[in-house]
């Protein structure tokens, strides 16, 4: 899918993918603040992204380890998601991620 990040500078990073999560996609394409610190196996939150409103539906909630790790995070929105929880081959095609500061 090809996916658009929006860094907290409001620097925009169009990126496309076929195979792994969406955080290896922004790190490979070093969007600015997703570091992905473990890894990708949800329990660092460093990979926190707001997914745009009108892509929600598509991409769906977090599940319950995601949910409770995202409680950590002081930004988090109804519409926040872990980056490496998602797959790149499994979200829309146009997604619009904007990265959690
Ligand atoms: Fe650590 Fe996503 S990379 S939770």
């Amino acid at each position: 899918a090809k996916i658009t990040f929006i860094t907290s500078d409001n620097e925009t990073i169009v990126a496309e993918g076929t195979t792994g999560n969406v955080m290896e996609l922004a790190v490979k394409n070093k969007v600015k603040g997703i570091d992905g610190d473990c890894g990708g196996v949800c329990s660092c939150a460093t990979c926190h992204v707001h997914v745009n409103e009108a892509f929600w539906g598509a991409v769906g909630a977090p599940s319950e380890l995601e949910s409770d790790m995202l409680e950590f995070d002081d930004n988090v929105s109804d519409y926040s998601r872990l980056a490496c929880q998602l797959q790149v081959n499994e979200v829309p095609d146009g997604l619009i991620l904007k990265v959690a500061k």
